[in-house]
Protein backbone atom coordinates (compact mmCIF):
# COMPACT_ATOMS: atom_id res chain seq x y z
CA UNK A 1 0.00 0.00 0.00
CA UNK A 2 1.53 3.44 -1.18
CA UNK A 3 1.02 6.88 0.55
CA UNK A 4 1.27 10.00 -1.28
CA UNK A 5 2.58 13.00 0.96
CA UNK A 6 4.25 16.36 0.96
CA UNK A 7 8.08 16.06 0.91
CA UNK A 8 9.95 19.24 2.26
CA UNK A 9 13.44 18.22 1.43
CA UNK A 10 15.41 15.09 -0.73
CA UNK A 11 14.45 12.11 0.96
CA UNK A 12 16.95 9.68 2.43
CA UNK A 13 17.12 7.76 -0.17
CA UNK A 14 17.27 10.00 -2.84
CA UNK A 15 21.05 8.76 -4.06
CA UNK A 16 18.76 6.05 -5.66
CA UNK A 17 16.98 8.53 -7.46
CA UNK A 18 20.07 10.14 -8.57
CA UNK A 19 21.27 6.87 -10.18
CA UNK A 20 18.40 6.30 -11.95
CA UNK A 21 17.74 10.10 -13.07
CA UNK A 22 21.44 10.24 -14.23
CA UNK A 23 21.12 6.97 -16.83
CA UNK A 24 17.52 8.85 -18.46
CA UNK A 25 19.99 12.15 -19.18
CA UNK A 26 22.62 10.25 -19.91
CA UNK A 27 20.17 8.57 -22.59
CA UNK A 28 18.51 11.84 -23.63
CA UNK A 29 21.91 14.09 -23.71
CA UNK A 30 25.08 12.31 -23.83
CA UNK A 31 27.59 11.59 -21.35
CA UNK A 32 28.97 15.46 -20.26
CA UNK A 33 25.50 16.62 -19.79
CA UNK A 34 24.70 13.20 -17.69
CA UNK A 35 28.47 13.91 -16.24
CA UNK A 36 27.37 17.62 -15.02
CA UNK A 37 23.88 16.79 -14.01
CA UNK A 38 25.17 14.28 -11.32
CA UNK A 39 26.67 17.10 -9.78
CA UNK A 40 23.70 19.93 -9.72
CA UNK A 41 20.75 17.75 -9.90
CA UNK A 42 20.36 17.50 -5.49
CA UNK A 43 21.56 20.73 -4.85
CA UNK A 44 19.40 22.44 -8.01
CA UNK A 45 16.22 20.01 -6.63
CA UNK A 46 16.89 21.33 -3.32
CA UNK A 47 16.68 24.90 -3.85
CA UNK A 48 13.38 24.53 -5.90
CA UNK A 49 11.88 22.67 -2.74
CA UNK A 50 12.62 25.50 -0.95
CA UNK A 51 10.68 27.69 -2.66
CA UNK A 52 7.16 29.23 -1.53
CA UNK A 53 5.63 28.90 -5.17
CA UNK A 54 7.10 24.74 -5.62
CA UNK A 55 5.10 21.66 -3.74
CA UNK A 56 6.78 18.44 -4.09
CA UNK A 57 5.16 14.95 -3.03
CA UNK A 58 6.19 11.89 -2.66
CA UNK A 59 4.49 7.90 -2.81
CA UNK A 60 6.21 6.34 0.16
CA UNK A 61 5.96 2.64 0.45
CA UNK A 62 6.65 1.87 4.10
CA UNK A 63 9.55 4.63 5.05
CA UNK A 64 11.22 4.14 1.53
CA UNK A 65 10.46 6.93 -0.95
CA UNK A 66 9.83 5.45 -4.45
CA UNK A 67 8.37 8.02 -6.57
CA UNK A 68 8.67 11.93 -6.75
CA UNK A 69 6.59 14.11 -8.11
CA UNK A 70 7.07 18.69 -8.25
CA UNK A 71 4.90 21.07 -9.17
CA UNK A 72 4.86 24.92 -9.87
CA UNK A 73 3.18 27.56 -9.72
CA UNK A 74 4.44 30.51 -12.65
CA UNK A 75 2.82 33.50 -14.38
CA UNK A 76 -0.91 32.06 -12.74
CA UNK A 77 -0.22 28.68 -14.91
CA UNK A 78 0.42 25.81 -12.26
CA UNK A 79 3.05 23.18 -14.27
CA UNK A 80 4.10 19.98 -13.00
CA UNK A 81 7.62 20.29 -13.24
CA UNK A 82 9.03 16.51 -12.61
CA UNK A 83 7.79 13.51 -11.83
CA UNK A 84 10.31 10.19 -11.33
CA UNK A 85 9.12 6.75 -9.97
CA UNK A 86 11.75 4.29 -9.14
CA UNK A 87 12.31 0.87 -11.11
CA UNK A 88 9.97 -1.91 -10.38
CA UNK A 89 6.90 0.56 -8.94
CA UNK A 90 6.85 2.54 -12.72
CA UNK A 91 3.26 2.22 -13.92
CA UNK A 92 1.64 0.71 -11.07
CA UNK A 93 -0.47 3.35 -10.10
CA UNK A 94 2.18 5.62 -8.76
CA UNK A 95 2.11 8.22 -11.13
CA UNK A 96 -1.30 8.64 -11.30
CA UNK A 97 -1.40 9.25 -7.51
CA UNK A 98 1.34 11.69 -7.60
CA UNK A 99 0.08 13.50 -10.48
CA UNK A 100 -3.66 13.67 -8.70
CA UNK A 101 -1.77 15.12 -5.69
CA UNK A 102 -0.14 17.85 -7.41
CA UNK A 103 -2.42 18.60 -9.56
CA UNK A 104 -5.21 19.13 -6.69
CA UNK A 105 -2.90 21.52 -4.74
CA UNK A 106 -2.24 23.37 -8.17
CA UNK A 107 -6.02 23.55 -8.36
CA UNK A 108 -6.34 25.04 -5.24
CA UNK A 109 -4.52 27.84 -6.40
CA UNK A 110 -7.02 29.08 -9.33
CA UNK A 111 -4.62 28.98 -12.36
CA UNK A 112 -5.88 29.82 -15.74
CA UNK A 113 -4.58 26.43 -16.97
CA UNK A 114 -2.37 23.39 -15.63
CA UNK A 115 0.47 21.88 -17.25
CA UNK A 116 2.89 19.38 -17.78
CA UNK A 117 5.76 20.11 -20.00
CA UNK A 118 8.27 17.80 -18.45
CA UNK A 119 10.24 14.88 -20.01
CA UNK A 120 10.40 12.03 -17.99
CA UNK A 121 13.93 10.52 -17.20
CA UNK A 122 12.47 6.87 -17.81
CA UNK A 123 10.25 5.22 -20.12
CA UNK A 124 6.70 6.22 -19.05
CA UNK A 125 3.19 6.85 -21.00
CA UNK A 126 1.50 9.47 -19.05
CA UNK A 127 -1.11 9.60 -21.39
CA UNK A 128 -3.84 7.68 -19.80
CA UNK A 129 -3.16 9.50 -16.03
CA UNK A 130 -3.50 13.18 -17.60
CA UNK A 131 -6.52 12.33 -19.78
CA UNK A 132 -7.92 9.98 -16.91
CA UNK A 133 -8.00 13.61 -15.34
CA UNK A 134 -9.60 16.03 -18.25
CA UNK A 135 -6.11 17.16 -19.85
CA UNK A 136 -5.59 16.71 -23.38
CA UNK A 137 -2.48 15.65 -25.05
CA UNK A 138 -0.12 17.84 -27.13
CA UNK A 139 1.88 15.51 -29.26
CA UNK A 140 5.44 16.92 -29.41
CA UNK A 141 9.04 15.46 -30.24
CA UNK A 142 12.57 16.35 -29.12
CA UNK A 143 14.85 16.59 -32.38
CA UNK A 144 18.77 16.40 -32.23
CA UNK A 145 21.00 17.13 -35.02
CA UNK A 146 24.79 16.41 -34.49
CA UNK A 147 27.60 19.21 -35.37
CA UNK A 148 29.77 17.37 -36.71
CA UNK A 149 30.69 18.55 -40.60
CA UNK A 150 29.07 22.13 -39.46
CA UNK A 151 31.19 24.73 -40.66
CA UNK A 152 32.08 26.85 -37.77
CA UNK A 153 32.87 29.81 -39.53
CA UNK A 154 30.67 30.26 -42.19
CA UNK A 155 30.90 33.54 -43.95
CA UNK A 156 28.46 32.75 -46.15
CA UNK A 157 25.41 32.71 -43.35
CA UNK A 158 23.69 36.38 -43.61
CA UNK A 159 22.31 36.37 -40.02
CA UNK A 160 24.20 38.57 -37.57
CA UNK A 161 24.14 39.09 -34.04
CA UNK A 162 20.94 40.95 -32.01
CA UNK A 163 21.97 44.27 -31.16
CA UNK A 164 20.13 46.66 -28.56
CA UNK A 165 19.10 48.42 -31.15
CA UNK A 166 16.78 45.46 -32.93
CA UNK A 167 14.95 44.45 -29.55
CA UNK A 168 11.63 45.81 -30.60
CA UNK A 169 11.74 44.51 -33.66
CA UNK A 170 12.61 40.76 -32.52
CA UNK A 171 10.26 41.25 -30.10
CA UNK A 172 7.56 42.52 -32.79
CA UNK A 173 8.86 39.10 -35.01
CA UNK A 174 8.05 36.80 -31.98
CA UNK A 175 4.87 38.44 -30.92
CA UNK A 176 3.81 38.55 -35.21
CA UNK A 177 4.82 34.92 -36.38
CA UNK A 178 3.14 33.37 -32.91
CA UNK A 179 -0.38 35.19 -33.40
CA UNK A 180 -3.10 32.57 -34.37
CA UNK A 181 -0.23 30.10 -34.08
CA UNK A 182 -1.69 26.94 -32.88
CA UNK A 183 1.28 26.77 -30.52
CA UNK A 184 0.77 29.78 -29.23
CA UNK A 185 -0.88 28.32 -26.26
CA UNK A 186 2.45 26.76 -25.33
CA UNK A 187 4.40 30.07 -25.23
CA UNK A 188 2.61 32.37 -22.81
CA UNK A 189 5.98 34.95 -23.19
CA UNK A 190 4.70 34.98 -26.93
CA UNK A 191 1.10 36.62 -26.57
CA UNK A 192 1.86 40.21 -26.41
CA UNK A 193 4.76 42.41 -26.75
CA UNK A 194 5.54 43.44 -22.78
CA UNK A 195 5.63 39.41 -22.44
CA UNK A 196 7.86 39.17 -25.01
CA UNK A 197 10.19 41.46 -24.03
CA UNK A 198 10.37 39.90 -20.72
CA UNK A 199 10.87 36.40 -22.14
CA UNK A 200 13.73 38.31 -24.39
CA UNK A 201 15.09 39.46 -21.21
CA UNK A 202 14.86 36.38 -19.20
CA UNK A 203 16.38 34.76 -22.10
CA UNK A 204 19.38 36.88 -22.24
CA UNK A 205 20.15 36.38 -18.59
CA UNK A 206 20.69 33.15 -19.01
CA UNK A 207 17.45 32.12 -16.81
CA UNK A 208 16.64 28.71 -19.45
CA UNK A 209 20.49 28.18 -19.70
CA UNK A 210 23.70 29.72 -20.79
CA UNK A 211 23.15 32.04 -23.75
CA UNK A 212 25.83 33.95 -25.69
CA UNK A 213 25.05 36.84 -27.91
CA UNK A 214 25.90 35.44 -31.03
CA UNK A 215 23.43 32.95 -30.23
CA UNK A 216 20.59 35.53 -30.76
CA UNK A 217 20.23 36.12 -34.29
CA UNK A 218 18.77 37.92 -36.77
CA UNK A 219 17.61 38.35 -39.99
CA UNK A 220 16.91 41.39 -42.09
CA UNK A 221 15.05 42.80 -45.03
CA UNK A 222 14.47 46.31 -46.06
CA UNK A 223 12.33 47.00 -43.80
CA UNK A 224 14.86 45.89 -41.22
CA UNK A 225 14.72 42.74 -38.46
CA UNK A 226 12.00 40.26 -40.03
CA UNK A 227 13.09 37.08 -38.49
CA UNK A 228 14.85 36.03 -34.87
CA UNK A 229 16.53 32.69 -33.18
CA UNK A 230 17.41 32.12 -29.89
CA UNK A 231 19.61 29.69 -28.83
CA UNK A 232 21.11 28.31 -25.39
CA UNK A 233 23.23 25.72 -24.29
CA UNK A 234 22.65 22.88 -22.32
CA UNK A 235 25.78 22.52 -20.48
CA UNK A 236 28.16 21.36 -21.36
CA UNK A 237 27.96 20.60 -24.75
CA UNK A 238 24.15 20.83 -26.43
CA UNK A 239 22.80 23.83 -27.71
CA UNK A 240 19.27 24.19 -27.58
CA UNK A 241 16.80 26.08 -30.00
CA UNK A 242 14.61 27.92 -27.65
CA UNK A 243 12.83 30.06 -30.55
CA UNK A 244 12.61 30.51 -34.12
CA UNK A 245 10.43 33.42 -35.43
CA UNK A 246 9.89 34.47 -38.80
CA UNK A 247 7.49 37.80 -39.57
CA UNK A 248 4.66 35.66 -41.64
CA UNK A 249 5.24 38.27 -44.54
CA UNK A 250 8.51 37.46 -44.90
CA UNK A 251 7.98 33.63 -44.34
CA UNK A 252 8.55 30.67 -47.06
CA UNK A 253 11.77 33.07 -48.51
CA UNK A 254 14.86 30.64 -46.91
CA UNK A 255 14.96 33.19 -43.77
CA UNK A 256 13.97 30.19 -41.29
CA UNK A 257 16.84 28.03 -42.92
CA UNK A 258 19.63 31.11 -42.92
CA UNK A 259 18.89 31.75 -38.92
CA UNK A 260 18.87 27.95 -38.07
CA UNK A 261 22.08 27.62 -40.23
CA UNK A 262 24.08 31.04 -38.50
CA UNK A 263 22.79 29.48 -35.52
CA UNK A 264 24.82 26.12 -36.01
CA UNK A 265 27.49 27.63 -37.30
CA UNK A 266 27.90 29.68 -34.15
CA UNK A 267 27.46 26.64 -31.64
CA UNK A 268 29.47 24.42 -33.64
CA UNK A 269 31.95 27.39 -33.83
CA UNK A 270 31.82 27.45 -29.42
CA UNK A 271 31.98 23.68 -29.20
CA UNK A 272 29.20 22.35 -28.92
CA UNK A 273 28.35 19.21 -29.95
CA UNK A 274 24.75 18.67 -30.71
CA UNK A 275 21.67 21.06 -30.87
CA UNK A 276 18.19 19.96 -29.66
CA UNK A 277 15.10 21.51 -30.40
CA UNK A 278 11.40 20.56 -29.20
CA UNK A 279 8.56 21.00 -31.90
CA UNK A 280 4.85 19.94 -32.29
CA UNK A 281 4.38 17.13 -34.47
CA UNK A 282 1.34 19.30 -36.64
CA UNK A 283 3.80 22.02 -37.22
CA UNK A 284 5.12 22.40 -40.59
CA UNK A 285 8.18 23.65 -39.20
CA UNK A 286 9.29 20.26 -38.45
CA UNK A 287 9.61 19.56 -42.63
CA UNK A 288 12.17 22.44 -42.23
CA UNK A 289 14.05 20.90 -39.42
CA UNK A 290 13.93 17.65 -41.37
CA UNK A 291 15.47 19.07 -44.18
CA UNK A 292 18.38 20.73 -42.05
CA UNK A 293 19.68 17.61 -40.85
CA UNK A 294 17.47 17.19 -37.60
CA UNK A 295 15.66 13.83 -36.55
CA UNK A 296 13.60 12.98 -33.78
CA UNK A 297 15.23 11.92 -30.82
CA UNK A 298 12.25 11.11 -28.51
CA UNK A 299 7.95 11.64 -28.87
CA UNK A 300 7.62 13.67 -25.68
CA UNK A 301 3.83 14.51 -25.14
CA UNK A 302 2.50 17.73 -23.40
CA UNK A 303 -0.58 17.43 -21.39
CA UNK A 304 -2.78 20.34 -20.72
CA UNK A 305 -5.64 21.21 -18.50
CA UNK A 306 -7.77 24.35 -19.60
CA UNK A 307 -9.75 26.61 -17.20
CA UNK A 308 -12.73 25.01 -18.39
CA UNK A 309 -11.86 21.59 -17.25
CA UNK A 310 -10.29 22.59 -13.80
CA UNK A 311 -13.54 24.24 -13.06
CA UNK A 312 -15.54 21.40 -13.93
C1 LIG B 1 9.04 28.17 -38.77
C2 LIG B 1 9.40 29.49 -39.45
C3 LIG B 1 10.40 30.22 -38.60
C4 LIG B 1 10.01 29.18 -40.81
O1 LIG B 1 10.47 30.41 -41.35
P1 LIG B 1 10.62 30.60 -42.93
O2 LIG B 1 11.40 31.84 -43.16
O3 LIG B 1 9.30 30.49 -43.59
O4 LIG B 1 11.50 29.33 -43.30
P2 LIG B 1 12.10 28.93 -44.70
O5 LIG B 1 11.60 29.86 -45.77
O6 LIG B 1 13.56 28.77 -44.57
O7 LIG B 1 11.51 27.50 -44.89
C5 LIG B 1 10.13 27.38 -45.12
C6 LIG B 1 9.75 25.97 -44.78
O8 LIG B 1 9.40 25.86 -43.41
C7 LIG B 1 8.30 24.96 -43.27
N1 LIG B 1 7.23 25.72 -42.61
C8 LIG B 1 7.36 26.11 -41.34
N2 LIG B 1 6.24 26.75 -40.93
C9 LIG B 1 5.39 26.77 -41.96
C10 LIG B 1 4.07 27.27 -42.14
N3 LIG B 1 3.38 27.87 -41.16
N4 LIG B 1 3.48 27.13 -43.34
C11 LIG B 1 4.16 26.51 -44.33
N5 LIG B 1 5.40 26.02 -44.21
C12 LIG B 1 6.03 26.13 -43.04
C13 LIG B 1 7.99 24.43 -44.62
O9 LIG B 1 8.71 23.21 -44.78
C14 LIG B 1 8.55 25.50 -45.54
O10 LIG B 1 8.99 24.99 -46.74
P3 LIG B 1 8.41 25.61 -48.11
O11 LIG B 1 8.58 27.10 -48.03
O12 LIG B 1 9.23 24.94 -49.15
O13 LIG B 1 6.97 25.20 -48.12
C15 LIG B 1 8.15 30.38 -39.67
O14 LIG B 1 7.19 29.63 -40.39
C16 LIG B 1 7.52 30.86 -38.36
O15 LIG B 1 7.91 31.89 -37.83
N6 LIG B 1 6.49 30.12 -37.87
C17 LIG B 1 5.81 30.48 -36.65
C18 LIG B 1 6.65 30.18 -35.42
C19 LIG B 1 7.09 28.71 -35.38
O16 LIG B 1 6.33 27.79 -35.62
N7 LIG B 1 8.36 28.52 -35.01
C20 LIG B 1 8.95 27.21 -34.87
C21 LIG B 1 8.67 26.66 -33.51
S1 LIG B 1 9.35 25.05 -33.29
Amino acid sequence: MLICKRLRSLPENFPEFLEELVDGYLDLYGEAAAAEYRTTVSPSMSQSMGLAQVVAFAAYSGARVVGMAMSVMHMGVGKIAFIHVLGKYRESGVEAQLVQASVEVLQQQTPTRIECETIPLYSVNLKMVFEGLGFRCIERALMIRKLEGIDGEDKTNCTRQMQTADEIRVVNCLVDAYHEHPDVELHLGLQHADAAMELLRRFQSGAFGPAKPEWIRVMEDDQGCCGVILGHAMPPDTGYIFQLAVQPSSQSQGRGTALIKGLLSSMANAGMKQVLLGVTISNPAMGLYERLGFQVHRHVDVFVQDREAING
